[in-house]
């Protein structure tokens, strides 16, 4: 993978986007104003504190809702819904109880909408049965999964499918050290690979230095821009970039930012207790 080209078409256009939830005290103001934009095989990384909005401007993109004013436009046209063009990995893994690991990462392959892959399924489901180091498991179900395997599971599955956009919500939260920086280098070879363009949200600060393009710093809730960081490093990367001084100087930079939207977090928890 390596940066997209300067003339890039935006995939994903927020634009004044503002969201509202119902609550007993009125309508809850969670996005405030947001507009920017993810180039075609763009890798952008969103971090902002827990409950700032993060996963809700994802599912705007997703499909799964509609801005309360503004416009999340896909291609140039609003998001009308869910599509096989973009594949979902959602923070609570969102992997089947009811299929087994080998049936869970089929599920997709079989949907009308992927039935070009339907000559490969049975490769496709092997090969990422064994990048993710799950074929031993092959007929298990999740509930005989450790956590860091289900998320494993769900990375499998939303691989599988091929989008060409990728929408991750924490993908590699629930990992060990050792499997999270494995699987964030098998992302980048998938994508070296497969060109994809990605949002991805985490609470890591290495992780989205070390993997995107550009990193999207929301403030505490009602969420806004506060910064949009460039990572000027080239692709491919590798983990030797975290013993960098120019990545220690951006992780100063993005944790001193997130930082202070948590004290701002605290102290409007504080002022809403008063
Ligand atoms: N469907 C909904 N109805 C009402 N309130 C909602 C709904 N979805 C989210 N919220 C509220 O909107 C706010 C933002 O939620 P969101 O899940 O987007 O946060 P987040 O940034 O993803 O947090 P985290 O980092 O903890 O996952 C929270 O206060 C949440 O309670
Ligand atoms: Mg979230």
């Amino acid at each position: 993978m390596s940066a997209p080209e300067a003339a890039a078409k935006p995939r994903v256009t927020f634009d004044r986007v503002s969201v509202e939830f119902p609550s007993k005290s009125g309508p809850m103001r969670v996005v405030e104003d947001v507009s920017y934009e993810i180039l075609d095989r763009e890798f952008v990384s969103v971090i902002g504190p827990s409950g700032c909005g993060k996963t809700t401007m994802l599912n705007m993109v997703a499909g799964f809702m509609q801005p309360t004013s503004g416009r999340v436009l896909l291609d140039g046209k609003p998001v009308g819904g869910p599509g096989p063009d973009r594949g979902v990995m959602f923070q609570e893994y969102g992997v089947f109880p009811w299929l087994t690991v080998r049936e869970n990462i089929a599920f997709g392959l079989k949907l009308a909408a992927n039935r070009s892959l339907a000559g490969e399924r049975d490769a496709i489901v092997e090969n990422y049965m064994r990048l993710m180091g799950l074929e031993a498991f092959a007929d298990a179900w999740p509930r005989m999964l450790s956590g860091g395997m289900r998320q494993r599971l769900a990375l499998a599955r939303a691989y599988a499918i091929k989008p060409q956009f990728l929408l991750m919500d924490e993908p590699f939260g629930a990992l060990d050290a050792q499997t999270r920086t494995a699987m964030q280098d098998l992302l980048l070879s998938v994508l070296a690979a497969e060109g994809k363009t990605v949002m991805l949200i985490t609470h890591s600060v290495e992780e989205a230095i070390y993997l995107s393009n550009r990193v999207v710093v929301m403030s505490a809730r009602p969420t806004r821009i506060r910064e949009i960081v460039e990572v000027p490093f080239p692709y491919p990367r590798d983990e030797s970039l975290h013993d960098t001084p120019a990545f220690g100087e951006l992780r100063s930079h993005l944790r001193d930012l997130v930082m202070k939207e948590y004290a701002a977090q605290a102290r409007q928890a504080v002022r809403l207790s008063d």
